[in-house]
């Protein structure tokens, strides 16, 4: 392994990292290894030797109310259910457990507000405020199996309402704060929420976002929707509805301080979060109870190595993603883990504000996405080198696949060479990590997310004929049951057996990434097979965002496809054909981009616009996409006979090169 000082920049930087590129294996550091959790290979043999015992030893970490009788039911397949009979409580897990455990003054969240406000949170103060609120919630008539929206930026609220709704069996549908008011809207529609909790404005750089005020424009038809619970963080003025909303501080101080965590059913629905798939509409991804958070506490501890008595663990992701929901929310309060969360971004009030924070607050474990890397390896190690990092232990990544050139900074500059990279490999759908190095075990590869997590069986099949892939590429597989996937999509389970289950058969989840195995088996996530774009970790469908485009009253039709870019890993391309014989200018893409934003929010706004007089199709009148990828990319296109009018792709080409040469 190369050697060297963490503090280096410019020229001399880029001169190690290139030594570090012919580098094939980082093996863990001894002393790393030596005090890690797990650092006996033998797990994976125990594990996979039998693995129902290998997760019910993981179970019975948890509080149970009452045990199960049975491990996993497999009577009907892809529906599996897990430590059937038994009955826990998710906030009890996270709160009530280490506060009678005399664990009540650990901090449970340093909170940092954008402006440097500073929030120490403990697990019994937590306690107290989930308590208190959801008896409020049930005063406004929520209860066992309603669902309860969650519209909020990164205040402690968030966790609070979260974890309320499941001390009661409300199931919570969190909407990551980027997204715009319509799409809550549409998410509290699908699946008929009775609740939304929400904010009067949320930070962004420096400014204020009215947020309730935006809420109000789209929600107000929703039948189902009986009441708004507005959290008082910004001060914006807001309009509130007589009847229907309330301040969040005003029915808290009303409600009475004790609420007992109700005891649920292992497969009681804990939560659903929208994500991208194939179509313009969501998918309602279903997590439950007892399997769920079985699966997110174990990975928690062991890919992490999590001391709680000593770590200082950050997720710098939004609660809004399954990554927030797993890795900040539940897995690390189970784990009664000390937590850093801010409010902001990464680049304000400075490009060195996350280094800032790390050496504030001693973060011991931090887990972001390459995405995030990336963006700081622009800025400049001058950044980090200004703090003290020297606290961190662990580095982890999630979210899409980290170029060696990022993973070997994110190892030199943040880790200074001594923490092992978990690059982690999963999905909204498998509820926790699935695709990972243990780093105390496991020799790293930059790029390699490695091997499966024990207890879990990933192949990869040839696309053709089915067959596992010894060396080679082909499609990313789960071959068993595991605690904590999906059981369902809600309210659509024939949309679950048809999109994860009908390529392979109910026995084999169809992941939806493609991925290559090494001569030495490791496993490397390549991106996706279907029409899903992943823009800085952010998962789109291409069909969510051209149903949007065509949303704008001049646009006649549009295609939309990611291509690779530098900073975001994928950016949207958007094709689209002007109604009439209308021309498209500069006030037609803000026009178009601001139509995206208004229906799904800023981030998945297109970065480039191509005006064209008809699209690819097939002559059954099928887009052609991936013509259209080989198009933005300038690629060779081959044969486009079969095409219904092949002179459509001379046209585009064309314009291809013409925004080239503007944009040179
Ligand atoms: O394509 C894979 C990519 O992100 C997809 C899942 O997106 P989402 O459900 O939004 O969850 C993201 C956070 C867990 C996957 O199908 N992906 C996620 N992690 C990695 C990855 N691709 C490569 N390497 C990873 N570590």
């Amino acid at each position: 392994m190369a050697s060297g000082s963490g503090e280096v920049s410019g020229e001399a930087l880029d001169h190690e990292l290139a030594e570090l590129l012919d580098v094939e294996t980082f093996d863990p550091p001894a002393e790393f290894r030596e005090r890690a959790l797990l650092n006996d290979p033998a797990v994976y043999e125990q594990a996979a030797r039998d693995p129902q015992a290998w997760w019910a030893k993981q179970a019975k970490e948890l509080h149970w109310f009452k045990e199960w009788t049975e491990v996993l039911n497999d009577d009907d397949p892809p529906f599996y259910k897990w430590f059937t009979g038994g009955t826990l409580n998710v906030s009890y897990n996270c709160l009530d457990r280490h506060v009678l455990a005399g664990r009540g003054d650990r901090v449970a969240f340093h909170w940092r507000g954008e402006e440097g406000q500073e929030r120490d949170i403990t697990y019994a103060e937590l306690l107290a405020e989930v308590q208190r609120f959801a008896n409020a919630l049930k005063d406004l008539g929520v209860g066992r199996g309603d669902v309860v929206g969650i519209y909020l930026p990164m205040i402690p609220e968030v966790v609070i309402s979260m974890l309320a709704c499941a001390r009661i069996g409300a199931p919570h549908n969190v909407v990551f704060g980027g997204f715009s008011a319509e799409a809550v809207r549409e998410r509290m529609e699908f699946s008929e929420a009775k609740l939304l909790i929400t904010t009067d404005g949320a930070a962004r750089k420096g400014k204020t976002a009215p947020i309730k005020d935006r809420v109000d424009d789209v929600t107000g038809d929703l039948a189902t929707l009986e009441k708004i619970v507005v959290v008082r963080s910004k001060g914006t003025p807001c309009q509130m509805k007589e009847g229907r909303d309330v301040f969040y501080d005003e029915i808290v101080a009303a409600a009475h301080p004790d609420c007992p965590a109700e005891p649920l059913d292992s497969e009681h629905p804990l939560y659903i979060l929208y994500t991208s798939g194939s179509t313009a509409k969501p998918k309602g991804i279903l997590h439950t109870t007892g399997g769920y958070l079985t699966g997110v506490a174990a990975t928690h501890r062991y890919v992490f190595d999590l001391k709680p008595d000593s770590d200082v663990y950050w997720c710098a992701a939004d609660v809004g993603w399954v990554t927030g929901h797993s890795y900040i929310v539940y897995g690390p309060l189970c784990n009664g883990a000390t937590s850093v969360m801010w409010e902001g971004a990464p680049d304000y009030p400075h490009k060195g504000i996350w280094w800032e924070l790390i050496e504030r607050y001693g973060v011991t474990i931090l887990y972001c996405a390459p995405t995030a890397i990336r963006a700081c390896m622009k800025w400049g190690a001058d950044w980090p080198n200004k703090h003290d990092l020297s606290s961190l232990r662990v580095l982890g990544t999630v979210g899409e696949p980290i170029n060696p050139k990022a993973w070997l900074w994110y190892h030199k500059v943040i880790g200074s060479e001594r923490c092992p990279i978990v690059d982690t490999w999963w999905q909204t759908e498998t509820g926790a990590i699935m695709i990972t190095p243990l780093p105390g075990i496991t020799a790293t590869k930059p790029g390699s997310a490695t091997h499966p997590f024990p207890g879990v069986f990933a192949e990869v099949l040839d696309e053709s004929t089915g067959e596992p892939v010894t060396e080679g590429q082909g499609l990313l597989v789960l071959t068993r049951p595991c605690p904590s996937m999906l059981r369902t999509l809600y309210k659509e389970p024939e949309r679950f057996l048809q999109t994860y289950f009908s390529r392979f058969g109910k026995d084999t989840y169809l992941v939806g990434d493609a991925a290559r195995r090494d001569s030495d088996g490791y496993l490397w996530v390549i991106g996706r097979i279907d029409d899903v774009v992943n823009v800085s970790g952010h998962r789109l469908s291409t069909a969510e965002v051209e149903s949007a485009i065509v949303a704008h009253p001049d646009v006649a039709e549009a295609a939309v496809i990611g291509e690779h870019d530098e900073d975001s890993g994928q950016a949207i391309v958007a094709f689209v054909t002007l109604q009439g014989d209308l021309v498209g200018d500069d006030q037609t893409i803000e026009g178009i981009r601001a139509t995206v934003a208004d229906r799904i929010g800023k981030f998945a706004r297109p970065k480039r616009i191509i005006w064209s007089d008809d699209l690819p199709k097939t002559r059954s009148g099928k887009i052609m996409r991936r013509l259209l990828r080989d198009i933005a990319e300038g690629r060779a296109l081959g044969d486009v006979t079969t095409l219904r009018d092949p002179a459509v792709t001379a046209q585009l080409e064309e314009r291809v090169k013409e925004l080239q040469a503007q944009e040179d």
